[in-house]
C-alpha cells in the first residue's frame, strides 16, 4: 500500500524522459543528428580564431581532411607547419614547446618534434558549424 502510494507520487512529480539529457526526445527514439559540415577552407584562406584562453592549443581554421591520417611515417602537418619563421600568407611556425619533451628533458630542445606532438589532432580540433549544444558562461 505504501509503496504503491509512493509509486504515485513518483509519477506525479517525475520528469517526462523528452526533458532529459541534451536532446530533447523520448528514450526510445532513434534522433538523427543534425548534420553538420566540417570546416574545408584552404589553408591561409580563413583568420586564426581567438584562442579559447590564454594557452589554449589554438584551433585549426582550415580543412585538414586531405591531410590525414597522421601515421608514424607520415605527417602531412609538419610539411607546413615545420618552418623557422612565419612569412606572410604561410603556415604558423610550431612553437618552441613542441621541439622539446617536457616530461623527460625539459631544458632540452630537440631538432624534432617531441613524440608527445607527434599526432596534432590529439590538441588542435578544426571547427564545424554545429550549434554549440548548450551555453557557455565561460569568459576569455
Ligand atoms: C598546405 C600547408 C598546410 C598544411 C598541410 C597544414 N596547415 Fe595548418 N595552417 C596553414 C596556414 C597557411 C595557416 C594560417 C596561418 C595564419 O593564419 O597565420 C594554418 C593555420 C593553422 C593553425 C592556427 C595557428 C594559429 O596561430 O592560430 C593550426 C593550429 C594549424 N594550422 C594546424 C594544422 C594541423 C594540425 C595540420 C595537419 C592536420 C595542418 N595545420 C596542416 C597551412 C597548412
Ligand atoms: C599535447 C597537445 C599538443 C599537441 C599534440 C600539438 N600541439 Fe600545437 N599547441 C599546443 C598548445 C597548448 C599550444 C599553445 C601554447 C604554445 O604555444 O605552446 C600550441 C600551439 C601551436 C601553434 C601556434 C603557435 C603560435 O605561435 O601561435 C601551432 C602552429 C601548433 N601548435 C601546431 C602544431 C602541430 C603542427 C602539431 C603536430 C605536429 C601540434 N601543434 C601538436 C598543444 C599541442
Amino acid at each position: 500500500m505504501i509503496a504503491t502510494a509512493a509509486l504515485l507520487l513518483l509519477a506525479a512529480t517525475s520528469t517526462p524522459d523528452a526533458s532529459l539529457g541534451l536532446s530533447k526526445t523520448g528514450v526510445f527514439d532513434v534522433p538523427a543528428p543534425p548534420a553538420v559540415r566540417a570546416e574545408d577552407s584552404s589553408p591561409g584562406e580563413k583568420p586564426a580564431p581567438p584562442r579559447a584562453y590564454p594557452g589554449a592549443p589554438p584551433a585549426i581554421p582550415h580543412g585538414i581532411a586531405d591531410f590525414l591520417p597522421i601515421t608514424r611515417t607520415q605527417n602531412l602537418c609538419l610539411d607546413c607547419h615545420a618552418v623557422k619563421e612565419k612569412k606572410p600568407g604561410e603556415a604558423t611556425p610550431i612553437p618552441a614547446s613542441h621541439y622539446r619533451d617536457l616530461r623527460r628533458a625539459p631544458g632540452a630542445p630537440r631538432g624534432r618534434i617531441a613524440g608527445a606532438r607527434h599526432v596534432c589532432t590529439a590538441c588542435h580540433a578544426t571547427r564545424s558549424d554545429a550549434a554549440p549544444l548548450a551555453g557557455s558562461t565561460f569568459g576569455r
